[in-house]
């Protein structure tokens, strides 16, 4: 699943070039790759986690599954339709990726629906892997818009300690956990080699793009209105976004090398992926017209 997405996405490359064949699932299988439509060992289909009838359909002659889905109020919902499915037509195996910290206590409630939907897996006889990753390198391109137009990263974490992973070494995880039997049936949680604090990113990228990047910080409630007002976000992921750096700043994150012992090599770095990606955080016409 998740074959347009980010971990999906270098998931299906993954299993491409170990030359396992899979079936890639989409909503709009026609945004995939065109190179992908080629590759003899790829199956493409459409599949939404909304439509019972379409995932029985592809799982259908399937052993395996990787299982990921974006949050959303429907997540639990959505993620347990498709644990049934698969159950319904025998997949023997499923990859949940999930989150770190879930649990039924936890102060995140997208670690709450993790949680949840880890037991709807055990509940399943479904034989799973669960991969928890910490926060994803990709999704730091959400910050590029202010980083470009302000020069500011803002938060409300103050200088607390965050764990960053590259979304292509949980692909990889994933890629272990289908095709090695001493990977599959764990629970991983999984991080890039060292932490990250804002100040240091905003530190970070002011050498890599070669002018000023300041953190600002803001109280919970301000950070929350900020995010509302000027990023436009729904309430619910406001609130995830306050409540996970809030959780940072009370229970300081530390790496694992989960990655390393895995893979047999460490992980992908943040100052490797910022290179790769600084047209995300640069100053575009467009972008400077905003200021
Ligand atoms: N972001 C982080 O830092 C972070 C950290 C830890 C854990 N996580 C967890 O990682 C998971 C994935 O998050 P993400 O934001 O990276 O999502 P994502 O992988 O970008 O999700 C998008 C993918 O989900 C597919 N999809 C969406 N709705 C679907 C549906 N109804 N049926 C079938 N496929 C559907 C999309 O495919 P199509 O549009 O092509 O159908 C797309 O490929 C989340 O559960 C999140 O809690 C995220």
């Amino acid at each position: 699943m998740g074959a347009t997405g980010a971990t999906g996405g270098a998931l299906l490359t993954r299993l491409i070039d170990l030359g396992v064949p899979c079936r890639a699932l989409s909503r709009h299988p026609d945004r995939l790759r065109t190179d992908i439509s080629r590759t003899p060992d790829v199956e493409i289909h459409y599949a939404d986690a909304a439509d019972s009838d379409s995932l029985r359909a592809v799982f259908d002659g399937a052993t395996q599954l990787f299982l990921t889905m974006p949050n959303s109020p429907d997540q639990v919902a959505l993620e347990t339709r498709v644990i049934e499915a698969a159950a319904d037509r025998g997949i023997e195996h499923i990859v949940k990726l999930s989150a770190p910290t879930a649990a039924p206590d936890s102060p995140v409630a997208i670690a709450r629906w993790h949680c949840e939907i880890e037991q709807v897996l055990r509940a399943s006889g479904i034989a799973h892997t669960v991969l928890r990753p910490y926060a994803f390198m990709q999704k730091l391109a959400l910050l590029g818009r202010e980083v470009a137009t302000r020069g500011a990263i803002v938060g409300t974490m103050g200088s607390a300690a965050c764990n960053y992973i590259d979304c292509r070494d949980i692909a990889d995880v994933a890629a272990a956990a289908l095709t090695r039997p001493d990977i599959a049936g764990g629970t991983y949680t999984l991080t890039g080699s060292r932490t990250f604090g804002y100040p240091e990113l905003a530190v970070l990228l002011s050498e890599l793009l070669n002018t000023p990047i300041e953190y600002i910080d803001l109280p919970p409630t301000a950070f929350r209105e900020y995010l509302i007002e000027r990023s436009h976000l729904p309430h619910w992921l406001a609130d995830h976004l306050t409540e996970i750096q809030r959780l940072a700043v009370e229970h300081p994150e530390r790496p694992t090398d989960t990655v390393a012992r895995i893979l047999g090599r460490p992980p992908r770095t943040l100052e490797s992926f910022l290179t790769e990606n600084l047209g995300a955080f640069r100053q575009s016409t467009a972008a400077t017209e905003q200021r």
